[in-house]
């Protein structure tokens, strides 16, 4: 990730990127810019993921698409965008992949939906939220960030700004930097300090609750967090 063309950039792989949530991540940090890698269990599904982004955004774009395994190995930055059901047995299956020093952003939520249940309720999960399952099951050096759970998939996949604030949180200062900043980059997104990783549990929540808000109401519905001073919002 960098903004001087003189330094190389990072790659970001999306693991599960051919869903719609990876997707519009995708898009978004490619406009922006940055240089993505779309993982799949399946490598041609990534490619196919990879060229469908590399049209919209033109030929300055940066993407291509591997199978989950040899994205994991090929960039330091892995953002988690798998179905809850599938999160624990894939993380236990790419963990020999991920290199020391990894930022792993996970933005699953464990929605009763994964196991037959209702979109708008949330599991109890043992560890606390997605993402502390997600840290227990990683190489102690990758450092694990909880963002992007309230962002409408459906928006990011669009071109207008989107109305929404990113909790951004974790047991790592620099990783969540690194994930506010990359938060940033998405127009109309402010990026904030959400604290613990263990304050994930909230904001997964957080998401139940939008889905029931969109159903009822039938619309996007995001979140704003007002009243903090202004160096709050990155
Ligand atoms: N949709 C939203 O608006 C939104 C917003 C914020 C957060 N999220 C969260 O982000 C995550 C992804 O959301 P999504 O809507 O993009 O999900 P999705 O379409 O159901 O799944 C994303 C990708 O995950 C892979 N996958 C599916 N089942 C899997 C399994 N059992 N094991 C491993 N990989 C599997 C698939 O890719 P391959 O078949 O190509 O491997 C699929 O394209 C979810 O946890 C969701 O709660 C979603």
């Amino acid at each position: 990730m960098s903004s001087n063309p003189a330094v190389p950039a990072r790659p970001i792989a999306i693991i599960g990127g051919t869903g719609p949530a990876g997707m519009g991540l995708a898009l978004r940090w490619a406009r922006a810019g940055e240089t993505i890698i779309i993982g799949s269990r399946d490598e041609q599904r990534a490619q196919l993921a990879a060229a469908a982004i590399q049209l919209k955004v033109g030929n300055q774009a940066n993407v291509s698409g591997m199978e989950n395994g040899a994205a994991c190995s090929a960039a330091d930055i892995l953002v988690l965008t798998v179905p809850f059901e599938g999160q624990a047995a894939l993380l236990k299956q790419l963990k020999p992949a991920m290199t020391e020093g990894s930022i792993l952003i996970d933005a699953t939520v464990p929605l009763a939906a994964s196991l037959g249940g209702r979109a708008s309720r949330t599991l109890g999960v043992w560890q606390g939220s997605a993402a502390q399952q997600t840290a227990e099951l990683v190489p102690r050096e990758v450092s694990v960030v909880a963002a992007f759970h309230n962002v409408s998939a459906d928006l990011l996949q669009g071109d207008a700004p989107l109305d929404c604030d990113v909790i951004v949180c974790s047991d790592d200062p620099d990783a969540a930097q690194l994930t506010r900043e990359l938060a940033a980059k998405i127009p109309g997104v402010r990026a904030i300090d959400g604290g613990r990783l263990e304050n994930a549990r909230i904001v997964e929540q957080i998401t139940a609750l939008l889905i029931g808000l969109n159903i009822r109401h039938k619309g996007h519905a995001g979140i704003r967090i007002t009243g903090l001073p202004p160096a709050a919002y990155r």
